[in-house]
């Protein structure tokens, strides 16, 4: 299937706008910039703006001239991560430290122009299109202090569409899965107590140092022994933490970590189980253990019609065999929240060509796109909206 034609001042205008999202990288919470920009451009095109929704989020919102009708919010996160960008592009990251290495410039330069687009024909559909520029999506999350602000009434939203820009898909595809498609993130600490002393008597102490790497090794059971293997469940001890000195028995020691699952049991079980290992194994060897258990972000849930919808729009747009559904990953993504309370779909957008150089992984320091994404993206956004409201 043949793209549809490109306008060539839309296009430069696309690239230009995500190169320089990309130079201008802003941490979750601070896209002051990116916002401004954000806020100038939905206003010139006669989008009703409000700014500072969810702290540094922006809403704009754009009624169809063909009457009234449905409500539909298409969703673009604007923040950068604390990554030094390697990449020597001549758009890389002008900001120290700070980096746009998850494809977010991408997003917002995407849901721009398919608000341009959807300004300018404002006079062929109906109902209402709103456009939530979102605050923090990597673990900050935005999109649940957006929907705190009301982003999702006045008028009430019926659909929730957003897209992510993926570099393990190659350009031209586009997934569209129903059901659990991302991760329920969790995020634990476990602190574990014994009693300090000299590294030569230990008899004289209760060693937290051994404990912790018991529970370590214990926690791994939780998936291999403890979960149904049809079911997803992950348990990551990322941070361990004691001791200052070779010959010293620290009194603590201290386990963070993630649970990730795509919800149902072992996301319901998951606290409990962890808690019962830690504080017996940790017991067992004479430890104290406190489990500290943190719901971070639930699972990304795709509503089966609407991901009809977004691949019946994705097949049109790049062909049916370039569609591709059952694309899951246990990472976490922040949409969920808007999908807990509007029925919508998260669809990925391939941005991976790795003739080309463009297959870093997502948060890597040399991530990058390839940019005949953007305009498919664009196409996506903009014909789900106009089925939507149809
Ligand atoms: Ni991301």
């Amino acid at each position: 299937m043949s793209p549809p034609p490109r306008d060539p001042a839309e296009l430069a205008e696309l690239v230009a706008t995500r190169r320089d999202l990309h130079a201008h990288p802003e941490l979750g919470y601070q896209e002051h910039r990116t916002a401004a920009l954000v806020a100038e451009r939905l206003k010139q095109m006669g989008c009703e703006v409000r700014t500072g929704v969810g702290r540094t989020g922006v809403v704009g919102t754009l009624a169809g001239h063909a009457g009234a009708g449905r409500t539909v919010l298409l969703r673009a996160d604007m923040d950068a991560l604390p990554i030094q960008e390697a990449g020597e592009t001549p758009y890389r990251s002008t900001a120290p430290g700070v980096m746009h290495a998850c494809g977010h410039d991408g997003h917002v330069a995407i849901a721009l122009a398919a608000a341009r687009r959807l300004a300018a024909s404002r006079r062929e559909w109906r109902g209402t299109v709103r456009f939530a520029f979102q605050p923090a999506e990597e673990g900050g999350n935005g999109a649940e202090a957006m929907i705190a602000d009301g982003v999702l009434e006045a008028p009430r939203v019926d659909a929730v569409f957003g897209l992510h820009l993926m570099n393990t898909l190659p350009v031209g595809t586009i997934a569209a899965t129903p059901g659990p498609i991302m991760g329920a993130v969790d995020l634990f600490t476990i602190r574990i107590t014994g009693k300090g002393g000299h590294a030569a008597m230990p008899h004289q102490t209760v060693d937290p140092v051994v404990a912790a790497a018991h529970v370590v090794t214990a926690l791994q059971s939780l998936v291999s022994r403890a979960t149904d293997p049809f079911d997803q469940l992950v348990v990551s001890v990322t941070r361990i933490r004691a001791g200052e000195a070779f010959n010293v028995i620290p009194e603590e020691a201290v386990l963070m970590g993630t649970v990730r699952s795509m919800g149902g049991r072992p996301y319901a079980e998951a606290p409990e189980r962890l808690r019962a290992v830690a504080t017996g194994v940790a017991g067992a060897l004479g430890c104290g253990a406190t489990v500290d258990y943190v719901r971070q972000t639930p699972a990304t849930i795709n509503d089966e019609a609407m991901t009809a919808l977004v691949a019946r729009a994705a097949a049109a747009l790049v062909g049916a065999e370039r569609v591709l559904a059952g694309q899951r990953m246990l990472g976490g993504e922040d949409f969920a929240f808007f999908l807990q309370k509007v029925p919508g779909c998260f669809a990925w957008v391939g941005s991976a060509n790795p003739a080309r150089g463009y297959d870093a992984p997502h948060h890597s320091p040399r991530f990058d796109i390839d940019e005949d994404a953007l305009p498919i993206g664009v196409d996506l956004l903009e014909r789900v909206a106009r089925e939507s409201l149809r």
